[in-house]
């Protein structure tokens, strides 16, 4: 049962050569394939299909048996964490996420517990233990969580915001609060990812989906600082094998060496950086994820290759890098564009990897 039988994208993420470019896609798991909608609405809300590890799992394994890809990811969402706090995690029709409880003051974030990753957040692990199990060593399965930065904003905002004027308030009128409150959350998250590791994850991702919304130097405090104290804190090797890290920060191009320097394996990148100057910058360090445009996937399948081509070549000779969309794949996109973009990165890397 440990066999893995595909490991190209552990493989690339540790720089090590394989035949050709591994791929997934950010998301990869959602309403653009109708089959999610089927199972979601035999669950109920978005939450139920979360907490059932059965339901959980099946839609973990649709986009698999669609495309070729080479890694699953756990099918869950970064707010379980603030909810396992007590925040009241609901979603409001066509208006993404809330909070019932948002933090609002020192004495919220003095109250917000750590969560236990077996008691309260129990579900997700048993979705691991359930996936990583009907996996049957296909491929590998990526665990996840969001940034401490990235969870504070949904937690003091309530829900998503454009301009974050609520975290961005506490950070320049009240850091203390929001230092306390990243300090506690990145607790969480540690627990939390070494948790989903323990239960069978062979490979984690933290989505610093906001990052880029901070100042340069504001960015370094309150959003690597942190994500570099849960690299520290990880488990790095299970099962006789290493636990690979990637830190995705969305417009997180201008950091790229800090990044590299929290030890992590992998930096994700979104498509506003370009590869071939992110590889010349870190790629002797760590491997790259990444990093086509999502909208892409609108077009037709001549241009999906156009710019799959365009990016393998960028990228170049040689493994360390997995193949993916720069964020999360849109929910309206047709479900074959997705497949023509995963077949030609495998058919097209091939001569990279001579
Ligand atoms: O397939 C996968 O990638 C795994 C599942 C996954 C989800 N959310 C499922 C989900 C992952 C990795 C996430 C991460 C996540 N969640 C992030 C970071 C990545 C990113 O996109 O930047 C963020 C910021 C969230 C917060 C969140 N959860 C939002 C903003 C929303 C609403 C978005 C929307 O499209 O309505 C969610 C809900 C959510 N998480 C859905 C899914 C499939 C849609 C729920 C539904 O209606 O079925």
């Amino acid at each position: 049962m440990n066999e893995l039988k595909n490991d190209r994208y552990l493989r690339a993420l540790l720089r090590q050569p394989t035949d050709v470019t591994p791929v997934w896609m950010m998301r990869q798991a959602g309403r653009y394939l109708p089959e999610y909608k089927a199972t979601r609405a035999v669950a109920g809300d978005f939450m139920s299909l979360c907490k059932n590890a059965e339901l959980a799992c099946e839609v973990t394994l649709q986009p698999l048996r669609r495309f070729p890809l080479d890694a699953a990811i756990l099918f869950s969402d970064i707010l379980t964490i603030p909810d396992a706090m007590g925040l009241g995690l609901y979603f409001e029709a066509g208006e993404g996420p809330r909070f019932s409880s948002p933090i609002q003051t020192i004495a919220d974030v003095k109250k917000l517990p750590i969560p236990d990753p077996e008691q309260e957040l129990g579900y997700v692990m048993n979705a691991v233990r359930t996936i990583r199990k009907n996996l049957q060593g296909e491929v590998p399965l990526i665990g996840f969580s969001g940034s401490p930065w990235t969870l504070a904003t949904y937690m003091v905002e309530g829900g998503g915001s454009k301009a974050f004027t609520k975290v961005k308030k506490m950070m320049y009128a009240e850091p203390a609060a929001l230092h306390l409150m990243l300090e506690k959350v990145a607790e969480s998250v540690t627990s939390y990812l070494n948790a989903q590791i323990k239960a069978g994850a062979q490979s984690v991702m933290i989505f610093d989906t906001w990052g880029g919304v901070l100042t340069g130097r504001d960015y370094l405090e309150f959003s690597l600082h942190y994500m570099h104290k849960i690299v520290d804190g990880l488990i790095h090797e299970n099962e006789g094998r290493r636990v690979p890290v990637t830190l995705f920060t969305k417009g997180g191009g201008q950091w790229l060496e800090q990044i590299a320097d929290t030890g992590c394996d992998a930096i994700g990148l979104d498509w506003t950086t370009r590869i071939d100057e992110a590889r010349q910058r870190v790629g002797h360090r760590v491997a790259l994820q990444g990093n086509m445009d999502p909208s892409i996937l609108y077009a037709q399948p001549a241009r999906i290759e156009a710019e799959v081509q365009t990016i393998l070549a960028q990228y170049g000779q040689g493994s360390g890098h997995v193949f993916n969309l720069g964020h999360g794949i849109h929910l309206d996109v047709p479900p074959e564009n997705a497949g023509v973009f995963v077949e030609s990165v495998h058919r097209l890397s091939e001569p990279y990897h001579r």
